[in-house]
């Protein structure tokens, strides 16, 4: 029997969908090539915010890579970037890209950094993937149709794991680059911390939302965090089943977001007692 025609529409978007996502695995693959050469010998070390807030030439190679296959791809896409591309959208879409979550990892050769590429319409993220290199680990996201993992053994679906209590959570989160941010996100912990399992600062949001669809931890927080630092981390986490929150609205470049995820049950707690703190 033929499709309907709303049937048609939904085929037609998964479709899409599907072809966005192997665009942004691909391109994911690649940039996490450039990042791999450049390990260990690190140039172009710049200041960027602040004096602890690094960039160096293998994030500018990456991004420039990354914009230069998307932009053949997909011209009429827009762009934004964490090192400064940044382009209009003509087609309704457009990338958020991080292309080395994690440069202070990468700096000092810790071996926990990705590279993160996401896709957004109007109503949301399309598709995402956070590629970990040195993990081995692709983690993507297609909105409604799930999240995975593809590792050294074989590719499977993610489902987050059933929330433990508040009291008994682990909990990972991450610290800005200003000196008031990092005061304040203090005082977060200091309350925050006696409530819970404990706390990991790991070094790369992207990152840390994936260990959240897989168990890995039951829960991150960060205020001060960026559209690209999350984009399609959070993707990852609710297509596992996770709940997230990132506000306020990220759609608009630059601007400073508050991100909450876990599992349901438990982000309902985190998210009170982040509330609770009075500087959430
Ligand atoms: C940083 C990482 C870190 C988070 C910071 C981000 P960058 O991104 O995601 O975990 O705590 O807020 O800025 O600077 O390494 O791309
Ligand atoms: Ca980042």
């Amino acid at each position: 029997m033929a499709d309907t025609p709303a049937q048609d529409t939904v085929r037609r978007a998964a479709g899409d969908a599907a072809a966005l996502l192997d665009l942004a695995r691909a391109v994911a693959a690649e940039a996490a090539e450039e990042l791999l050469r450049r390990v260990g010998r690190v140039e172009g070390l710049a200041a960027k915010s602040t004096a602890t807030d690094p960039v160096t030439d293998a994030d500018r190679a990456s991004e420039a890579l990354i914009a230069a296959r998307l932009t053949a791809a997909r011209p009429d896409d827009g762009l934004l970037g964490e090192e400064g591309a940044s382009r209009p959208s003509r087609s309704g879409l457009t990338w958020v890209v991080d292309p080395l979550d994690g440069t202070v990892n990468y700096l000092y050769g810790l071996g926990r950094w990705s590279v993160s590429i996401a896709v957004r319409d109007d109503a949301g993220t399309v598709a995402g993937v956070v590629h970990e290199p040195l993990a081995g680990r692709v983690f993507t996201a297609v909105r409604g149709a799930g999240a995975r993992l593809t590792d050294a053994h074989a590719t499977r679906e993610l489902r987050i794991p059933p929330a433990r209590p508040l009291e008994a959570a682990l909990i990972a989160t991450g610290f800005g680059y200003s000196a008031e941010r990092r005061a304040e996100q203090a005082r977060t912990l200091q309350t925050l911390l006696p409530e819970v399992r404990d706390i990991r600062r790991m070094g790369t949001a992207a990152v840390d939302l994936c260990s959240v669809a897989l168990g890995e931890v039951d829960g991150y927080y960060e205020r001060g965090i960026k559209w690209w630092d999350v984009a399609a981390g959070v993707l990852v986490v609710t297509e596992a089943g996770g709940q997230a929150l990132v506000e306020p609205d990220p759609f608009t470049a630059g601007r400073e977001l508050r991100a909450v995820a876990a599992a349901p049950a438990l982000y309902r707690r985190l998210r009170r007692a982040l509330v609770a703190s009075g500087t959430w």
